[in-house]
C-alpha cells in the first residue's frame, strides 16, 4: 500500500500540513458544462513526474498520467507495453506533486477491455496506490457496461474515442478518424454511450473537426479535445509535444517551446567546461575551514 498521500485537513481530523489541499473535484469539472455550453474550457495537460506536476498544476484543472508516457519516458514503441505497476508509480508522483488539478490515470492497455469487474479490480489497484481521483479508459459502445459498472462503484472515468492508441493494430496506424460517414456516425454513437453510462468527460482524440462539434454537441458531458477542435469543451496535450521536446510531432501540436534545444546546448556547454576543467569552479568547490 502506497503511503503517498497528503492529508486534507479539510476532511481528516489528522496532523495539520503545510499546506491544505484544496483540490478541484470530479463534480466541479463535470458541471463546467451546463446545458450543453461551457463557459470556462477545461485545462489538462499530461504528467508523469512530480516536479511536473508541481510546474503544471497551477495553470491546469486537470493532469492526466497518460499512457503515453510508455513513448515519452520509457521509449516504448507504443503504450501496448505499459503496466498497471508502471501507471501507478507515476500517479503516485504527479499526487504528490499537485494540490490544486483533478489528477487522472490511464488504465493500460489489458487491465480492464476483459470484464467490469477486472476493470475494477484494475481501477481501484490504481486509485488506492495513487491517490488520483479518477481514471481513463479507451474504447466506445463497447465499454459502455464497464464505465457504468466502474461510476457505480465510486470510481469516476473518463472515455477516450476516435483515435484509440490502444488499438493501434486494430486500426493499423496513428491516422486521423471520422474521414468516412459510417466511421463518423460510429465515434458519435460511441460518445453517447460513455456519456449515458456515466462518465464524467469525454477526450475526443485525432478526428476531423465537424466529428468534435458533433460529439461535443451529442453529450452531455464535457468533451476534450487533441487533434480535435478548440470547440470542443477542454483541450488536452502531452506536455513534452507542447514543450519541443522531440524533433517530430503530429500537425495538431502547438510547440510552445524548443526544449530540446535548450536541453542539448545545456548539455553541450557543460561538456565543454568539464574538459576544459573550469566545472566546477570556485564558487562549487568546498575548501577547508581556515
Ligand atoms: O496517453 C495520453 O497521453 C493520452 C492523451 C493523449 C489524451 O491519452
Amino acid at each position: 500500500m502506497s503511503t503517498t498521500f497528503q492529508l486534507d485537513t479539510s476532511t481528516s481530523r489528522a496532523t495539520p500540513t503545510p499546506q491544505p489541499i484544496r483540490r478541484l473535484t470530479v463534480p466541479k469539472i463535470r458541471q463546467r458544462k451546463q446545458g450543453g455550453v461551457t463557459q470556462e474550457p477545461i485545462v489538462m495537460l499530461t504528467a508523469y513526474t512530480a516536479r511536473q506536476a508541481q510546474l503544471l498544476d497551477p495553470h491546469c484543472d486537470m493532469l492526466l498520467v497518460g499512457d503515453s508516457l510508455g513513448q515519452v519516458i520509457y521509449g516504448l514503441p507504443s503504450s501496448l507495453p505499459v503496466t498497471l505497476e508502471m501507471m501507478a508509480n507515476h500517479a503516485a508522483a504527479v499526487v504528490r506533486g499537485s494540490y490544486h488539478s483533478v489528477v487522472a490515470v490511464d488504465m493500460p492497455f489489458g487491465t480492464y477491455e476483459a470484464s467490469p469487474e477486472k476493470a475494477f479490480e484494475s481501477a481501484s489497484y490504481l486509485m488506492k496506490f495513487s491517490g488520483a481521483a479518477a481514471v481513463k479508459l479507451e474504447g466506445g459502445q463497447v465499454m459502455a457496461e464497464t464505465v457504468n459498472f466502474l461510476v457505480n462503484r465510486g470510481i469516476p472515468v473518463i472515455g477516450h474515442v476516435g483515435l484509440t492508441p490502444q488499438a493501434v493494430n486494430v486500426l493499423g496506424g496513428y491516422m486521423v478518424r471520422g474521414r468516412g460517414d459510417a466511421e463518423a456516425e460510429k465515434i458519435v454513437a460511441d460518445a453517447r454511450s460513455l456519456d449515458e453510462a456515466g462518465a464524467f468527460a469525454i477526450v475526443i482524440e485525432g478526428v476531423v473537426e465537424p466529428i468534435a462539434i458533433d460529439v461535443t454537441k451529442a453529450v452531455s458531458c464535457p468533451t476534450i479535445g487533441i487533434g480535435a477542435s478548440s470547440q470542443c469543451d477542454g483541450q488536452v496535450l502531452v506536455t513534452e509535444d507542447m514543450l519541443g521536446m522531440f524533433e517530430r510531432v503530429p500537425r495538431f501540436v502547438k510547440r510552445y517551446e524548443e526544449i530540446a534545444d535548450t536541453i542539448s546546448a545545456t548539455a553541450q556547454r557543460y561538456s565543454e567546461e568539464v574538459r576544459a576543467r573550469s566545472f566546477p569552479g570556485v564558487e562549487q568547490t568546498y575548501q577547508p575551514k581556515k
